[in-house]
């Protein structure tokens, strides 16, 4: 299969292909949240989910200024404040910038919906 997908044997550079192409089929698009802020549904969020959505975006939690957009990510690295110490080095670990331990790529919620997950 490697070699008719990648016109190669299975390597590293096949293998991170493939899960990135896996990766890019798993956006649902069609959540609850979905439904409200794009499909115009303005049921398919209970009042409370609103209250909650309302309060993520507000300037109190500033929770948008990393999990902004689309995505609910501005797709920088950032270090969140979770631990005191982290055992993960983070970012660090492949730049081996002291500025960069416990740096973490702010993720997407854009698996949102269907499993329990944010906005469901
Ligand atoms: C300074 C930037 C920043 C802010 C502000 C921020 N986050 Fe995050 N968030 C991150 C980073 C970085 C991670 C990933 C941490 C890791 O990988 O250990 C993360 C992870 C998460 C996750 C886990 C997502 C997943 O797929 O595992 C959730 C949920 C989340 N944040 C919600 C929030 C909420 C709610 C707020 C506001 C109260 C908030 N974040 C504020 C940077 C931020």
């Amino acid at each position: 299969m490697a070699l008719k997908a990648y016109g190669r044997e299975v390597d590293p550079w096949v293998i991170t292909r493939a899960i990135a192409s896996f990766e890019r089929t798993l956006i649902s698009g069609n959540s609850r949240y979905d439904q409200w802020a794009f499909q115009g549904d303005i049921y398919a969020l209970s009042p409370q989910a609103i209250r909650g959505l309302n309060l993520f975006q507000s300037d109190r939690l500033g929770c948008t200024s990393c999990h902004g957009g689309f995505l609910f990510t501005d797709q920088s690295f950032a270090n969140n404040g979770l631990y005191e110490d982290y055992t993960d080095p983070g970012r660090y670990r492949l730049t081996g910038k002291e500025s960069d331990r416990a740096v973490f790529k702010v993720p997407q919620f854009a698996q949102r919906g269907g499993d329990g997950s944010l906005y469901a």
